[in-house]
């Protein structure tokens, strides 16, 4: 009994660290391509920036985050605590976002490390569109999606538009651009 229970102890044990060596955050390089500067923001894992034109933000995704959102803000003003105010996406004039953005908002959604080992991915233009964007996947093979404009066909346009999630083993990167 005690060498059996040791023993699935030890495979407890094996499993557990087989997890942790082998899922990795995924990367998310954020680029901005648009002539004007872009306050993308993240959730759940909270954050936002300004990204000057031709800037790019690397932001590390821990495994297993789901119903992620990355959006970009336009036309915003922060004081030096972060306070302030977006004219498209705000989160509630918080420059870190915890909260949603106002629509319209042009969202990249994504759940990592979901069962089969596969990452999903989309855009949604439900809340409305903002900015230009797409959003792609690091790996060879995996679809990419592009924005361009309001009501483009790579992304959600409505709730129950269900082809449009992409799906990539997890363990890629992604990237997202803005004005692509
Ligand atoms: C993802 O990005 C990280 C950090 O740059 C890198 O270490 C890793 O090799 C990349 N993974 C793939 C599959 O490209």
């Amino acid at each position: 009994m005690a060498l059996i229970k040791s023993l699935s102890m030890f495979s407890l044990v094996l499993a557990l660290s087989f997890t942790f060596t082998f899922t990795h955050a995924a990367r998310f390089d954020i680029t901005n391509r648009c002539s004007y500067p872009v306050w993308p923001a993240s959730l759940p894992s909270g954050g936002g920036r300004q990204l000057n034109s031709g800037e790019t933000w690397s932001l590390d995704v821990a495994p297993g985050t789901v119903n992620a959102r990355i959006w970009g803000r336009t036309n915003c003003n922060f004081d030096g605590s972060g306070r302030g105010h977006c004219g498209t996406g705000d989160c509630g004039g918080a420059l870190q976002c915890q909260l949603s953005g106002a629509p319209p908002t042009t969202l990249a959604e994504f759940s990592l490390n979901q069962p089969n080992n596969l990452d999903f991915y989309d855009i949604s233009v439900i809340d409305g569109f903002n900015i230009p964007m797409g959003f792609s996947a690091t790996s060879n093979g995996c679809p990419s999606l592009r924005c361009p404009a309001d009501k483009c066909p790579d992304a959600y346009l409505f709730p129950a538009d269900n082809t449009k999630t992409k799906s990539c083993p997890s363990g890629t990167n992604y990237s997202i651009v803005f004005c692509p």
